[in-house]
């Protein structure tokens, strides 16, 4: 996280109210740059580009780091030319340069991070270093008004979490799974069902001519107290109907059906549970779904209804922004530049980077595991 310069009383009038700033993001299959100003607590972007790997990996079924990290390498100065002449900048015109330097696949994060501090060293401005879940953490205050403090529900191919967002660079892990992302039960559950990747998307397809009760899958942890979930179980029952024969098209989407049901299920009662833990305070509840698996509409749909019933404003970042962008990188180094952080270019690449360190490190449990919940 990045440490906030001390910023007595006595500086404030120097701080600065507007910046421009180059955001790149490569910490999984997306090589992206954006350049954004952000004055007055309003963000303007000025480019927002994702360069997608998805023709590299698609043969082998899903992401592949070493084939990734080459990507990255391939792309990366087309990404951040094209960023600044949508823009029409020059890197001349930056404040500072900001990159995801974790968590992520570490081949990828090093490519985008060196490039970053490259440039920054360039133009003499200072380099920010973004922890990507921080990105994501922030996406809603891109293109809304979404005051702090609020509860952020993580759903991606690598990340399931629940985050109490108490400010910039305040983060309470309340919640996490103990095993797979919901995307990446979603991606694995679609590769078993033959469909192509990501199989989030191809699934929710598949699910609209199925029916959602026709099979009863577990729903894990849901008997349990607390905020942890756990997909592995529900993927290991879908893979069993999966094998069990006769599977007919209308069988393979009544378990996409019962798959999506199921994860749609097991996300809204936690999040009711999150949502009755926290204040309220006097600006009411607000409750932040970011991450891939937020594009899902049953799943939205769901937390719309929860949001609905328990009185609390939901916020969806655009679908744009909810999946890997550089938008929202760019938006994490603008809200700590503008509250003055003036970077650092020793920071490492860090391929795991717990929001909540504090959480992390009292309780390791979310690190193990083969590929493991990154955060
Ligand atoms: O946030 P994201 O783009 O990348 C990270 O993992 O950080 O999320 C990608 C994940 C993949 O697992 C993909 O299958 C899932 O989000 N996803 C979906 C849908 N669209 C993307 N899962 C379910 N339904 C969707 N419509
Ligand atoms: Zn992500």
């Amino acid at each position: 996280m990045i440490e906030q310069a001390p910023s007595p009383a006595s500086d404030a009038q120097n701080m600065p109210d507007t910046v421009t700033l180059l955001g790149i993001e490569t910490s999984c299959d997306e090589t992206a740059a954006s350049v954004i100003r952000r004055t007055g607590g309003r963000t303007d972007i000025l480019s927002d580009i994702i360069l997608t790997q998805f023709d590299k990996h698609a043969p082998y079924g899903g992401i592949v780091p070493e084939i990734a990290a080459r990507a990255h390498v391939e792309l990366i100065d087309h990404a951040v030319a094209r960023a600044l002449g949508e823009a029409g900048l020059a890197l001349s015109d930056m404040d500072a340069i900001a990159a995801t330097s974790g968590p992520g696949l570490i081949g990828g994060v090093l490519v985008g991070m060196m490039t970053g501090k490259a440039l920054a060293m360039g133009a003499g401005v200072p380099f920010l270093p973004i922890n990507h879940l921080e990105g994501h953490a922030l996406s809603p205050r891109i293109s809304a008004e979404c005051p702090f403090p609020y509860l952020l529900l993580l759903v991606s191919g690598g990340h399931c979490q629940f985050i109490h967002v108490h400010g910039l660079g305040q983060y309470e892990r309340l919640g996490s799974t103990i095993d797979d992302a919901a995307g990446e039960a979603f991606d694995k559950t679609a590769k078993l069902l033959g469909l192509g990747f990501p199989g989030g998307p191809v699934l929710e397809q598949l699910a609209k001519t199925g029916r959602a009760d026709a099979l009863a899958f577990p729903r894990p942890l849901l008997k349990r107290d607390g905020l942890d979930m756990s997909f592995a179980g529900l993927k290991t029952a879908a893979a069993r109907a999966i094998e069990a024969e006769p599977l007919t098209e209308a069988r393979k989407a009544d378990i996409a059906a019962s798959f999506q049901q199921a994860v749609a299920d097991i996300l809204t009662e936690k999040t009711r549970r999150a949502l009755a833990g926290l204040d309220a305070g006097a600006a009411g509840k607000r409750l932040v779904v970011a991450g891939g698996v937020a594009a899902n509409q049953t799943i939205r749909a769901a937390l719309d209804g929860l949001a609905e019933r328990e009185g609390a404003q939901l916020f969806t970042p655009p679908l744009r922004h909810c999946t890997d962008n550089a938008v929202m990188i760019a938006q994490a180094g603008a809200e700590h530049f503008l509250a003055g952080a003036r970077g650092d270019l020793g920071t490492t690449a860090r391929p795991r980077w717990p929001l909540d360190e504090k959480s992390a490190e009292a309780d390791p449990v979310y690190g193990r595991g083969k590929r493991g919940a990154k955060a």
